[in-house]
C-alpha cells in the first residue's frame, strides 16, 4: 500500500468505526496487523469447499476491509489437505507462532473436532464456516458457527416429505458424524409423522462406491430415497442414480441441499430436475442482498457460482470483522463475546448467532431443482423461519 492509499483506508476505517482520526496515519502502518488463521481443505477430497470458502472470505474483505483500530487485517490461509491431524497442527502453529486472534474455516467435522481443544486451551474464537455436525459447537465454548447443522436441514425435509405422500423411505448417508446426524433426525421426524424407514444405508466418506447401495434401494422400492452426502459428492451420486435407472423407477430423490450443491448443480443434467431438498442457502435465493452477493462472487471468480459453503465463509468473515470492530482488535473472550448475539441479513436471509449455543439460527428453505434461464437452480418454494439447531441437548 502506498502512503496515499494507506491514508484513504485509514480515513475510511475511522469513519465506519465512528471515531475521528486520532493520530498521524503513519502510526497505522507501523502497528502489527490483526491476524486471522483460515484453515481449509484446498487440496484433497473436499477441495471444492476450500475453493468456495476462500473466494467468499476474499470477497468479504475486498468489500469491507480496511483498518481496525488503525491496524491492517491479515488472513493467513493454510491448506489442511482434508486431513484432521494437519488441521490441528496448523491451528496450533497459527495460535502460537502467528498469534492469530481467531481461527476460521474447517471443511469437515473431523477437522473442527480435532481443533476444538486448541481453541479452548488458547481461548481463541474458532469460527466454523463449513462443517455441520450438531455437536461441534459443544466441543469448545470458543466455537461459533456460520454454516448450518444437519439436524436443521434434515428435520425440514422430513416434514415436507410427510406432507407430500411420502410414506416409505430409505435413507442413504455418508458414514461419519454429519451423516449420522442427518440419518437420525430425518428418520425420527418422518417416523413421528407416520412414515416408515425401510432401510438405513451408509457409504464411506472417502472414495464412496454408490453401486451396491443403489441396488439395495432398488430392491427396497421405497416412495423416496433421502440422501446426505458432503459437498462435492452430489454429481457422482446423481450420475450413478441415473445410470441405474432409479430416476425412472418411480423412486423420488430427496435430501439435504448438499446433494444439489450450487457449485456442481449445473453439470448434473436432467437427473437432478425435480429433486427436492432442504437447505439454508440457494444461489437463486430472491433478495437484493443475495443478488448483489452472487454477482460480485461470480465477477471475482471467473463466473463460479457461490454455494452454501461460500455463504458460510462470507458470513463468518463478517462475524469476525464486526466483532473485531467492537473490541478494537482485541481477541480472546472479549472477541468471543462480541460474536455472540450478532444479528444481520445474510445473502441466505435473516440470521443470528444464538448467544447461548453460539450456533447460527436461520430460515430453512424447501427447494426444487428447475431449469431457469438455461441453468439448473435450487428454486425455493417454502420455508421454515428462524430454525434453531434441533440437535442441541440443552
Ligand atoms: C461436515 O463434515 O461437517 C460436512 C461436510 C460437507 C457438508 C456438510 C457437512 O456438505
Amino acid at each position: 500500500m502506498n502512503k496515499r492509499s494507506t491514508l484513504r483506508a485509514f480515513a475510511a476505517a475511522a469513519t465506519t468505526l465512528g471515531f475521528g482520526l486520532v493520530g498521524p496515519p503513519t502510526h497505522a502502518a507501523d502497528t502489527e496487523p490483526i491476524k486471522i488463521g483460515l484453515i481449509l481443505p484446498m487440496t484433497g477430497q473436499q477441495a471444492t469447499t476450500g475453493r468456495q470458502v476462500e473466494a467468499a472470505v476474499k470477497l468479504y474483505l475486498a468489500q469491507n476491509g480496511g483498518l481496525i483500530a488503525g491496524r491492517k487485517v491479515e488472513v493467513i490461509l493454510k491448506d489442511d489437505a482434508t486431513v484432521p491431524d494437519t488441521t490441528r497442527r496448523l491451528a496450533q502453529e497459527l495460535v502460537v507462532n502467528d498469534k492469530v486472534v481467531a481461527l476460521a474455516g474447517f471443511g469437515i467435522t473431523p477437522a473442527a473436532m480435532a481443533t476444538a481443544p486448541i481453541a479452548t486451551q488458547s481461548k481463541t474464537p474458532m469460527v466454523v464456516m463449513a462443517a455441520a455436525t450438531s455437536a461441534i459447537t459443544e466441543a469448545s465454548p470458543f466455537v461459533v458457527r456460520t454454516s448450518f447443522t444437519l439436524p436443521q436441514a434434515s428435520v425440514s425435509i422430513a416434514e415436507w416429505a410427510a406432507k407430500n405422500k411420502i410414506k416409505k423411505v430409505v435413507t442413504l448417508v455418508s458414514d461419519y458424524a454429519p451423516g449420522i446426524d442427518a440419518e437420525r433426525f430425518f428418520a425420527d421426524r418422518i417416523t413421528l409423522n407416520g412414515g416408515s424407514v425401510l432401510e438405513k444405508l451408509r457409504t464411506p466418506l472417502r472414495s464412496p462406491d454408490f453401486a451396491p447401495v443403489l441396488q439395495k434401494v432398488r430392491d427396497a422400492s421405497p416412495d423416496a430415497l433421502f440422501v446426505f452426502l458432503p459437498s462435492g459428492q452430489g454429481a457422482a451420486f446423481m450420475k450413478q442414480f441415473a445410470e441405474r435407472g432409479l430416476d425412472k423407477a418411480g423412486i423420488r430423490l430427496i435430501g439435504t441441499g448438499d446433494i444439489t450443491d450450487d457449485d456442481q448443480l449445473n453439470d448434473m443434467g436432467d437427473v437432478a430436475l425435480g429433486v427436492v431438498t432442504s437447505h439454508h442457502y440457494s444461489a437463486a435465493h430472491k433478495s437484493p442482498a443475495n443478488q448483489k452477493f452472487v454477482e460480485a462472487f461470480k465477477k471475482a471468480n471467473n463466473g463460479m457460482r457461490p454455494n452454501f459453503m461460500a455463504v458460510g465463509g462470507y458470513d463468518g468473515m463478517r462475524v469476525i470483522m464486526d466483532a473485531l470492530k467492537a473490541t478494537k482488535g482485541v481477541g480472546g473472550e472479549a472477541l468471543l463475546a462480541a460474536m455472540k448475539g450478532q444479528i444481520f441479513e445474510s445473502p441466505r436471509g435473516p440470521v443470528y448467532i444464538d448467544a447461548q449455543t453460539r450456533d447460527i439460527v436461520q430460515d430453512i428453505y424447501i427447494r426444487k431443482v428447475e431449469r431457469v434461464g438455461g441453468e439448473l437452480q435450487n428454486v425455493e418454494f417454502d420455508k421454515q423461519v428462524a430454525v434453531k439447531d434441533p440437535g442441541k441437548t440443552k
